[in-house]
């Protein structure tokens, strides 16, 4: 029998004021890799946190795969440890018909046999749990399993079709370029594209999906919003966690320029950048970030190409000494991975033709703080003797996506004293003081989003590669001419002196 997820995948006409009230059709989901850490710490908390909130159906079900031999009852119980730490709703009585609806399939992610068992294991699970042939899956391994569970769920007749089965790939999708296009292929020997859901969990964070509310639902803002108003935009993704364990994954993964660069702060470029939309509908949507996305490169420097990377050296956060880079846990001293990437990109329309787009991420940098600022032009004339005005400073808009989730804007105003003199000042607005409920977490609305088949926050097959492009020039300079430009910085500073250098007529980077 076929049924829908949703009642259809033209889900979006609903979306508007409602879609919080809608619940999936009843399915079953199948997390490949479950017994790791996206699993337990992510993904079934988030599950529980939807079931509490009503949202899923009571046939709702799961199924963990993994090759670690455990039982229903066991898997249950690991899990069970996860939403009791992790979930934001905690442990209540929920869990009992909740946990009911979870089991485990052992099996290897490189058997074609284990995937045709686990179909005919899906279909008892049919008839025991009424979830009408629909089939969710998700890819939480390694990305080197992507494309065999793919081919594997293709050749167990598992692809199903638009109407009954979808697929999440976990970050990151490629590793440049031409893997990231290949493994397009794959998926599309297998699925249709409306069944596949790329996932960045940058774009499941409320304050991300309020960058479209704020400029698309306001109409004073758009007036501006262009090369006319805007000098410069400057984005910054802040850590002061260091590499931590994940050294060896971090520098096979290309360090902050994959690991951050190309998914989470292009996403962020494009949602300030793109055009507006006609409808809050995935295509729609999409189609714009993906022309802004066409339209960006890396920016050009007196040395080439406008581009900064560094790793940090010892330092102090916090009050406490942290080590270097190069001696983190298990981490290869001789390695060139970058923890810090700042680079200028320029984007080729009518509307930013000329306006830097400044963007910079960085491990064990001085605060944990991710955010958006677009620096106004400085006023045509001042009209005010230069004595009385001081050091004017520009108007500047920032969007704060964590911690402290806000919006502020920064004007000068007069001081109250008898002579005119000025002083900069910034209206706030401060999500938490307003929205007295706690958001939902990212994996929430994301697996929800999945679950009811709207693909407006995941990434088009065209949309990661036009991301790949625009940072392919990086990893030619980097790691095909292999550029010996590695900076260091201080760890706990806001990394290194050679990234002043992106800036020029006047600019700076924002102290945080
Ligand atoms: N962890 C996070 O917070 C996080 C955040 C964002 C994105 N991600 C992404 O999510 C994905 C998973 O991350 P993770 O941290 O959960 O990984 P992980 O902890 O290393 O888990 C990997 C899982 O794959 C299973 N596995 C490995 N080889 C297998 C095989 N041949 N057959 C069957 N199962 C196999 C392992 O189970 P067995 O050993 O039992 O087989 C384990 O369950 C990655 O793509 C990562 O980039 C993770």
């Amino acid at each position: 029998m076929t049924a829908s997820l949703t009642g259809g995948l033209s889900a979006n006409p609903l979306r508007q004021g409602l879609r919080l009230e809608r619940t999936p059709k009843p399915a079953i989901l199948t997390i490949f890799g479950a017994s790791g850490d996206l699993t337990v710490r992510k993904l079934i908390p988030a599950l529980y946190d939807l079931a509490r909130d009503r949202r899923l159906p009571p046939e709702f079900t799961v199924v963990g795969y993994a090759r670690r031999p455990y039982s229903h009852e066991e898997f249950r119980e690991m899990m069970k440890e996860g939403v009791a730490k992790y979930s934001r709703s905690k442990l209540g009585n929920l869990w009992e018909s909740f946990s009911k609806g979870i089991y485990y399939f052992q099996g290897d992610l490189d058997n074609l046999q284990n995937f045709k068992d686990l179909g005919e294991f899906l279909q008892t699970l049919d008839s025991e749990r009424g979830t009408l042939g629909n089939r969710a899956f998700y890819m939480a391994t390694a990305p080197s399993f992507f494309a065999p569970i793919i081919e594997n769920l293709g050749g167990a007749g598992l692809a199903g079709d638009v109407r009954n089965t979808r697929l999440v790939i976990e970050k990151p999708f490629g590793h440049d370029l031409e893997s990231a296009q290949n493994l397009n292929k794959v998926v599309q020997q297998v699925f249709h594209e409306k069944q596949v859901y790329r996932i960045d969990h940058y774009l499941g964070k409320e304050t991300v999906q309020n960058i479209l509310v704020f400029r698309f639902a306001n109409s004073i803002w758009e007036p501006l919003w262009n090369n006319r108003y805007v000098d410069h935009v400057q984005i910054t993704v802040a850590e002061t966690v260091g590499v931590e364990n994940r050294g060896p994954y971090y520098d096979e993964a290309g360090g902050a320029l994959r690991d951050m660069i190309q998914n989470h702060l292009v996403q962020l470029l494009a949602l300030t950048a793109m055009e507006p939309p006609s409808a809050f509908e995935a295509d729609t949507v999409r189609d714009e970030k993906v022309k802004v996305l066409r339209a960006t490169q890396v920016g050009q420097g007196p040395n080439g190409l406008a581009a900064v990377r560094a790793q940090y050296a010892n330092g102090w956060i916090s009050g406490e000494p942290v080590h270097a880079y190069r001696d983190e846990p298990r981490v290869n001293p001789d390695v060139q991975t970058a923890s810090y990437i700042a680079a200028k990109f320029m984007i080729n329309n009518w509307r930013w033709k000329g306006v830097p787009f400044l963007l910079r991420t960085g491990k064990r940098l001085a605060k944990r703080v991710t955010e958006i600022a677009l620096q106004f032009r400085e006023v045509p004339h001042l009209l005010f003797p230069s004595s009385s005005a001081g050091q004017l400073s520009p108007n500047m808009l920032v969007l704060r996506i964590q911690p402290d989730e806000g919006i502020s804007l920064r004007f000068e105003a007069k001081r109250p004293v008898a002579d005119i003199a000025m002083r900069s000042v910034n209206m706030d607005f401060h999500y938490g003081g307003t929205f007295e409920v706690a958001s939902p977490e990212a994996y929430e609305r994301l697996l929800l989003d999945f679950l009811l088949g709207d693909q407006t926050l995941f990434t088009r097959a065209d949309e990661v590669e036009a991301a790949w492009k625009i940072v392919t020039p990086l990893i030619e300079r980097w790691e095909i001419q292999k550029a010996g430009d590695l900076n260091y910085y201080d760890a706990g500073s806001w990394g290194p002196s050679a990234a002043s250098k992106l800036m020029d007529n006047g600019r700076r980077w924002r102290r945080l």
